[in-house]
């Protein structure tokens, strides 16, 4: 396919729908999945304009900043730290509409207002999550949370 997003729809999900499967079709037959999500997180700020959309990926008890979109970020979170240190040691994706609710939130921009975290799995293994953050509260729904872990799934 060409290197160009053509999203349709005018809903959230219309949107996700026409998004996923042109992520899709991108990534479809690249194996270098580094490479696929600096196409996500890219195509993510594309479509829905994030505040901040990327990846940490685990390396050993870490994770570590990967590809991104957005303001420059904290590079390592230890297990079970922050609301990405904790997705990844519960393997759930989180919703949190307030950061300010969340104890241990790591705030590595002081704009980001909310955030949903989904873990990346290759197989039953938790390789990395995909953190999204909004300079709103309360931005992000159930529909964010399955489309965003669809999305994720691409890279197992
Ligand atoms: N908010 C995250 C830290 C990562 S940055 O927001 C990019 C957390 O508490 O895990």
């Amino acid at each position: 396919m060409a290197e160009e997003l053509h999203i349709q729809g005018t809903t959230k999900q219309e949107k996700y729908e026409s998004l996923y499967l042109q992520l899709q079709a991108l990534v479809s037959g690249e194996p270098d999945r580094i490479a696929n999500m600096a196409n996500i997180a890219s195509a993510l700020r594309e479509v829905f304009g994030f505040f901040w959309v990327g990846f940490y990926r685990v390396s050993g008890d870490q994770l570590v900043l990967g590809p991104f979109q957005g303001p420059v970020a904290c590079t390592r979170i230890s297990f079970g730290k922050g609301v990405c240190g904790t997705a990844w040691k519960e393997g759930r994706t989180l919703l949190i509409p307030d950061v300010d609710q969340f104890p241990g939130h790591i705030a590595c921009n002081s704009l980001s207002r909310s955030e949903v975290v989904v873990p990346v799995r290759s197989g039953d293994e938790v390789i990395g999550v995909l953190d999204v953050d909004s300079d709103r509260l309360d931005a992000f729904d159930e529909v964010d949370a399955r489309y965003l872990e669809q999305i994720c799934d691409l890279l197992s």
